[in-house]
């Protein structure tokens, strides 16, 4: 099967103002808002076969003009309209879907996308009963790659980064969140950060940056008796100064467990980035209950991510912001226990059950989930978390979305948001995580010029 980046990518001009998607036999919309609770399992399905099959003149179609979504629904209607709004039939670019499924561009909301070097010894280590902390404690894991990481040139990083992106396009994401957080000094932060707007600019897929420095304490501090909280004191005084001086971060992140960032060190971070304007995410309960989920709802979090060991306490607390309508997205990296082999997932039930909306993503990071591709994210949120198809693909969509603060833009298919769809070769959404590890992508449309097809 070979590969196209055919217009819209980088370098290229946009082509056409209008593009017209028909030929589906389902198109997922995803519209009307964040999922929680029962809604989570409701994707805003039109399905050809209702209305007489794909050729149908009420069959489904999505029309984009200039790069957003200016409708979707029967055919005939739709050509209707746009024509009476002035935007004849003549000015869209036909895209057939060939009888596949039409869903919004996958978004990615936790990824550790720039990094150097790989780490397949500590899968080996870890098949010998080696723990991921014991490994870190040791000065592998995380710190092995920040050592490859401060030694590599921006270029080096630039060109890993893009190769990546692109594996993650093939897949169908088209807005990726990208942390920094191997670098854990100030210039190898800023110039993750640097390089993270750097592919931002250059597209197609979209890069959401966050800033990571409380990821570990870097080697330097380690001697230090107090050398966590020296470090916090280096990050709110060294480092948050500066990446809020270069405006290169939107959100701020750190990695709440045990034996890593303690609570109120995690909390001291958080409160020294919001005042300088970034907006919060938190890795909590990774490992083990580490008050993560309750610091996540106590500050307001936009998302709270991993939750694969949150206490009771921690679950009440999500589920009582979600109640006050301040919800905190619970964002499941159900790959990352997979590759990890604790068998310990995330209570994603219990999370929706309790009305707290979840997001999925992909984790991509050396360690502990070295995968690109998001669809096999769903297929595991099926087997292990329980997850119906629909309530998975909403979290790799609308509810993704809504764990970047990017609701209104992207994630779903409606009119007004940015046109990101994907053209999966199969008839129905409930076949995406049906066929593990296959690549089902047959196009992808960023704000509404198609930047990918598989021939
Ligand atoms: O989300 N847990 C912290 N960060 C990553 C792993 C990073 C690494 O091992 O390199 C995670 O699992
Ligand atoms: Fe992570």
């Amino acid at each position: 099967m070979t590969l196209r980046v055919i217009h819209g990518g980088r370098g290229s001009a946009d082509l056409m103002p209008g593009l017209l998607v028909t030929g589906a036999s389902e198109v997922v919309t995803m519209a009307g808002g964040i999922r929680a609770g029962a809604d989570q399992d409701d994707p805003g399905v039109f399905r050809a076969a209702d209305v007489g099959g794909v050729d149908a003149p009420d069959a489904p179609v999505v029309a984009c003009w200039e790069g957003r979504v200016v409708a979707v629904g029967p055919r005939e209607g739709v050509v209707a309209a746009l024509a009476a709004d002035g935007l004849p039939a003549s000015r869209f670019a036909r895209l057939d879907a060939d009888g596949g499924t039409v869903t919004p561009g996958l978004v990615d909301p936790h990824t550790h996308l720039l990094f150097a070097g790989t780490r397949e010894g500590e899968l080996r280590l870890r098949q010998r009963g080696a723990g991921y902390l014991e490994i870190l404690a040791a000065g592998g894991g995380i710190l092995s790659t920040v050592a490859a990481t401060r030694a590599a040139t921006e270029d080096e990083l630039l060109a890993h980064g893009r190769r990546w992106l692109d594996e993650m396009l093939a897949h169908g994401v088209t807005t990726v969140e990208v942390k920094s957080g191997y670098g854990l000094d100030p210039a190898t932060e800023l110039r993750l950060l640097h390089v993270a707007g750097l592919l931002a600019e250059e597209g197609p897929v979209e890069v959401v940056p966050t800033y990571l420095g409380a990821h570990a304490v870097p080697p330097e501090f380690r001697s230090q008796p107090d050398a966590t909280d020296a470090y916090v004191r280096s990050i709110v005084h060294d480092q948050l100064p500066l990446v809020a001086a270069q405006g290169i971060a939107r959100f701020c992140d750190v990695f709440c467990e045990e034996g890593v960032f303690s609570a109120d060190q995690s909390r001291t971070v958080l409160e020294a980035a919001r005042a300088v304007g970034l907006d919060l995410r938190l890795h909590a309960d990774e490992i083990a209950p580490s008050g993560g989920a309750e610091l996540a709802a106590e500050l307001g979090v936009v998302s709270a991510d991993h939750l694969a060991a949150p206490s009771e306490a921690g679950i009440d607390a999500l589920a009582e912001a979600a109640r006050g309508g301040r919800p905190v997205v619970a964002t499941l990296l159900p790959a990352t226990t997979w590759f990890l082999m604790t068998h310990h997932y995330a209570p994603a039930r219990r999370l929706i059950e309790r009305g707290v909306p979840v997001a999925l993503a992909s984790d991509f990071n050396p360690g502990t989930s070295p995968t690109p591709n998001l669809a096999l994210v769903l297929t595991v949120a099926c087997l292990e978390l329980g997850l119906t198809p629909s309530e998975a693909l909403a979290g790799v969509t609308v509810n993704a979305a809504h764990a970047l603060g990017l609701g209104d833009e992207v994630g779903s298919l409606e009119p007004d948001r940015q046109a990101d769809l994907v053209i999966w070769r199969v008839p129905t959404h409930l076949q995406i995580p049906y066929f593990p590890g296959a690549n089902l992508v047959r196009s992808v449309v960023k704000r509404g010029q198609i930047v990918l097809e598989r021939a």
